[in-house]
C-alpha cells in the first residue's frame, strides 16, 4: 500500500521514504600505529559509547537499556589506500532516532582523536521495505537469521553501493520485479531475481539495508550501505550469495548496481 503522511516540515512525504532510524558508520584510519595512538583510539571509543546500548551484547539480555546503539568493529586486514574506507582499522556504527545526535558523535570522535587518526563518515537511514510484498516477506523473513551477539556472529561485512541512472529512471513498479522470480527480456527466459538468488543466506546471514538519508544519486555519495553479520562457519555462504547476486543471468538487477568497496571486520566489545 502506498499512502502519504505529513512530514515534520509540513509537506507530505511518501510513507516509503519515512525514516525509522538513523545510522552513522564512522570509519577510522590511524595516522600512526604506535601505542599512544591506540590508547587515544580506545579512550575516544569509550567516550562516544556513553549512553548507547552496545550491540556486541545484542540478543544476550532481555531488553536493551537504550534504543540508541553502538557497535565497535575492527578490520581483518586494513589496506593501504586513500579512500578512508578500506584503509580503516576501526569502525563505530552508531544508531539513533535523532539524527543531530550522530553529528555530535562524529564531531566528538574527531576532536578526541585529534591528529592520531582520520574519520570518514557514511550516513544511513532505515526505512520500511519498498519492494517486499507479503509473499516475499514470508519468503525472506520467516526463517531469517536472528541477530546474535558479537560472540556468536563475529563477522561483519559492510558494502556501500549505488544504482545507475537507468535504475532510478524506472518507476518503482518496474523496479520491483527485479526482486522476484521473473522473465528477463534480455535473456528471453525465467530468472531467479534478487531474493531467490540470495536464498542460501536467508537462514545464516543477518542483514540490514541503510538508505542514504539525504536522497539518491548524490555526487560522491552512495545510495545505500549494506550491512551483514554472520558466524565464522557462514562466511563462505556470504561469498556464495554475493557471487549469486552478481550473476546477471540469475539476478538481472545487478546490471544496475555500482558496487563500492567491501569492508570486512569483526565485532568487538570496544576498540
Ligand atoms: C543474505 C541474503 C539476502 C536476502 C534474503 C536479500 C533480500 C533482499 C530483499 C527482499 C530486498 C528488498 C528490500 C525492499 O523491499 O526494499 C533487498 C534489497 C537490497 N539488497 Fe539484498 N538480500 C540478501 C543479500 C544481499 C547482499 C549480499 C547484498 C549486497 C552485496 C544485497 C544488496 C541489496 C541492496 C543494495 C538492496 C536495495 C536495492 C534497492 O532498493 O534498489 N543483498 N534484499
Amino acid at each position: 500500500m502506498y499512502f502519504r503522511v505529513p512530514s515534520t516540515n509540513g509537506e507530505t512525504t511518501s510513507a516509503l521514504d519515512r525514516t525509522l532510524m538513523y545510522s552513522k558508520f564512522l570509519f577510522v584510519t590511524l595516522r600512526r600505529k604506535d601505542a599512544r595512538a591506540r590508547a587515544t583510539l580506545r579512550r575516544a571509543g569509550s567516550c562516544i559509547a556513553r549512553g548507547f546500548f552496545n550491540d556486541f551484547h545484542a540478543d544476550e539480555g532481555p531488553n536493551p537499556s537504550s534504543n540508541e546503539t553502538v557497535q565497535f568493529l575492527v578490520a581483518a586486514t586494513p589496506r593501504p589506500c586513500n579512500d578512508g574506507l578500506l584503509s580503516a582499522e576501526c569502525v563505530a556504527h552508531v544508531t539513533t532516532k535523532y539524527r543531530p545526535r550522530l553529528g555530535e558523535i562524529e564531531a566528538e570522535l574527531e576532536r578526541r582523536l585529534g591528529d592520531a587518526a582520520t574519520v570518514r563518515a557514511i550516513d544511513g537511514s532505515m526505512k520500511a521495505p519498498r519492494y517486499t510484498s507479503a509473499a516475499l516477506h514470508e519468503y525472506v523473513d520467516k526463517d531469517a537469521a536472528a541477530r546474535q551477539s558479537g560472540r556468536s556472529a563475529g563477522n561483519v561485512i559492510i558494502i556501500p553501493m549505488s544504482k545507475t541512472a537507468a535504475w532510478w529512471n524506472m518507476s518503482m513498479l518496474e523496479r520491483h520485479v527485479y526482486f522476484y522470480p521473473h522473465m528477463d527480456q534480455e535473456q528471453g527466459g525465467p530468472v531467479a531475481g534478487h531474493a531467490q538468488a540470495a536464498e542460501a543466506g536467508i537462514q545464516t546471514i543477518y542483514r540490514r539495508l541503510y538508505h542514504n538519508p539525504d536522497g539518491y544519486q548524490r555526487a560522491d555519495e552512495y545510495d545505500f550501505v549494506t550491512y551483514f553479520e554472520c558466524a565464522d562457519e557462514h562466511l563462505a555462504t556470504f561469498d556464495i550469495v554475493r557471487q549469486a547476486l552478481r550473476d546477471e543471468r540469475r539476478n538481472p538487477e545487478w546490471r544496475f548496481v555500482i558496487e563500492g568497496p567491501e569492508w570486512r571486520g569483526r565485532r568487538v566489545l570496544r576498540w
